[in-house]
């Protein structure tokens, strides 16, 4: 299982927020800066070996994306593991944390996964949402548009939401009964790194809610809790400071590039490709 490269992960929010500045300040849902966003990342893992696809849909009055990524030639595509993270920001700002963090963060794990020819008997799947800050419609309308059967053949969903937070927690999602698997799974990422883990009951706040609906095993990781601040419990086993907010720019205009904490990010991406070859079941690999 590869180290990802945390500076490839940053080189993408370096974009991201390129993408933003250019966009009038922000890659909200209808805004120029979302397309602009997609775009971006259809375009490495089109480079990739993907094979992509958007899904167009329709919320406020505007048209909204959604970027399918599969990686042919691996594993079994009637068993499909899916990694997701939206990638709209609100209107305030470019919405590095949220969710810059986890649209790069799978974006690195996909370009890993491919570069390194893992093959389990498990196949592949990256979402990129839009319009999460509606309400999941993004996500909604994917799940929405699956047959029945392509619904079965996805086994599981993991969601990055908020994965580089600047006073960092290292929270793994705990409310989706039929997502233990999942949550053993990044739990053991996270033991490998030795870092200890706490479980968050999210409440459905994220996309992982429109595949658990659907009856998709879903889990995911985060930074943050809805805890309004850091413990002082946490911040010693965690560092950062006790009494502050996880991000303290959430939902705000200073989300911008500086609002990143990268160990924390690196360490989350890790995990998330940790979680991503042992679920699909791959067992050797090269180093990418
Ligand atoms: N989805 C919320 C947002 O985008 C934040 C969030 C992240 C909630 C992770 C729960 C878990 O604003
Ligand atoms: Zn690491
Ligand atoms: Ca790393
Ligand atoms: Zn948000
Ligand atoms: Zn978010």
């Amino acid at each position: 299982i590869p180290d990802i490269d945390g500076a490839k992960v940053e080189a993408h929010l370096d974009e991201l927020a390129r993408i933003a500045t250019a966009n009038g300040g922000n890659r909200a849902h209808g805004k120029p800066g979302y397309k602009a966003s997609l775009d971006y990342v259809k375009g490495k893992l089109d480079a990739a070996g993907y094979t992509t696809r958007i899904q167009q849909f329709t919320s406020g009055g505007a048209t909204g994306y959604n970027l399918v990524a599969d990686l042919p030639g691996r594993g079994d595509p009637a068993k499909v593991v899916m990694l997701g993270a939206h990638l709209d920001s609100v209107a305030a700002g470019a919405g590095i944390d949220d969710n810059g963090s986890g649209s790069a963060g799978i974006l690195e794990v996909a370009l890993a996964y491919a570069t390194s020819g893992a093959q389990g008997d498990k196949a592949i799947r990256f979402g990129w949402w839009g319009a999460e800050e509606s309400g999941l419609v993004g996500s909604k309308a994917y799940v929405a548009s699956l047959s029945a059967a392509e619904r079965a053949k996805v086994t599981g969903y993991l969601n990055f939401d908020m994965i580089g937070s600047p006073n960092a927690g290292y929270f793994v999602y705990n409310d989706d009964s039929r997502g233990t698997a999942i949550a053993a799974a990044l739990k053991a990422g996270f033991a490998a790194e030795n870092i200890a883990t706490e479980n968050v009951d999210v409440q459905g706040r994220s996309d992982h809610a429109s595949f658990k609906a659907a009856g998709i095993p879903t889990g995911g990781t985060a930074t943050l809790s809805l805890a309004s601040a850091m413990s002082a419990a946490q911040a010693a086993k965690w560092g950062g400071t006790a009494g502050q907010p996880f991000d303290s720019c959430y939902h705000q205009a200073c989300d911008g590039r500086t609002n990143i904490n990268a160990t924390a990010l690196d360490r989350h991406t890790d995990v998330a490709a940790y979680a991503a070859w042992t679920l699909t079941g791959v067992t050797a690999t090269a180093a990418p």
